[in-house]
């Protein structure tokens, strides 16, 4: 840099590079600084609200598709993304038809909003019904095809994980999860065993972690994502809390439900996806007098891993 337009301060120095490099690699190198490096602005997670794309996958005029909940403009992704490490997807699939899907993922979590029908991956087959939730491993085909009547289903990923790091899928028999199939019945069971035993104000809320025999150990689904039903009893408030996972949510049943995000209110929508952004201050409120269930899916597993989930109750900002 010429001394005559020495800047006032290193955070107003442009990237540096090698004064004579002696090669192509000594050429590419970049220097940045305290000052410069960690005031990069990223756009932020929004509080946002799909609910055009459930529109769409729960229209009979729509085709046998995949509709991604895509906002990768708005978080400057270069990738299709929910979130900057959460893909969302409705997958309809007339009554009869199949659909293949091949995500570029570690894993897949799956949960049937309508229909019944059957699933087909890695050697395996999942009969599902409305209400069941399974997951597939990731890089293994998968092929899913309805019965007798039109299906849709929220199918969630970790692809823009990979995508961020160029990473390709495992190669078959080598993702962290095996298929795993929860039956409606069952999810319902277990959580009525969450009311029969109880809890106390410090446990954050009643919310069925869904694990399996291979993540027993980590109490989770995936080694990035966990899978969560959330239920919250007619006029009860979920106390306010935060932590440093971004939550991508379905809303499966709530009347006069809605989330306050950072003093913020952000009324539910039936079927809709919803994101709760990283670090945001979020209760969730049922104004109704029937039981809401809400499946949530977190980056949480990342987190944990790190040690720095950052877990804490919070008191709402003025709205
Ligand atoms: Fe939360």
């Amino acid at each position: 840099m010429p001394d005559d337009i020495r800047p006032m301060t290193i955070a107003e120095m442009p990237a540096e590079r090698a004064s004579s490099p002696a090669s192509k690699a000594q050429a590419r190198g970049r220097f940045f600084n305290t000052g410069n490096a960690f005031n990069m602005q990223l756009p932020v997670v929004p509080d946002h609200l799909f609910t055009a794309e459930p529109l769409r996958a729960l229209d009979p005029a729509t085709p046998t598709s995949l509709i991604a909940c895509d906002i990768s403009d708005q978080l400057a992704c270069a990738f299709p993304a929910t979130t900057p490490l959460v893909l969302a997807h409705y997958a309809r699939i007339r009554s009869g038809e199949t659909l293949h899907t091949d995500f570029n993922a570690s894993g897949v979590i799956a949960y049937v909003i309508a229909g019944r029908g059957t699933t087909t991956c890695a050697g395996e087959t999942v009969a599902w019904n409305i209400g069941d939730l399974f997951i597939l491993p990731g890089g293994e085909p998968a092929t899913h095809t309805a019965g007798d009547t039109d299906s849709v289903l929220w199918v969630v990923t970790n692809e823009p994980q990979l995508a961020f790091e160029n990473l390709r899928a495992p190669a078959p028999g080598q993702a962290p999860t095996d298929v795993v199939h929860y039956t409606g019945a069952e999810i319902a069971r277990q959580i009525d065993l969450l009311y029969a035993v109880g809890r106390t104000e410090q446990i954050a809320g009643s919310a069925l972690i869904f694990s399996a025999e291979r993540q027993e150990a980590t109490r989770n689904i995936l080694p990035t994502l966990t899978a969560a039903m959330n239920s919250l009893p007619g006029g009860v408030v979920q106390r306010p809390h935060r932590h440093n996972s971004v939550a991508v949510s379905l809303v499966i049943k709530g009347e006069r439900c809605f989330s306050v995000i950072d003093g913020k209110r952000k009324d539910w929508a039936p079927w809709a996806t919803t994101i709760t952004p990283p670090v945001s201050v979020h209760s969730h409120h049922n104004g109704g007098n029937e039981m809401a269930l809400f499946l949530i899916i977190q980056d949480g597993g990342i987190f944990y891993h790190a040690r720095a989930m950052g877990f804490e109750f919070a008191e709402q900002p003025e709205g």
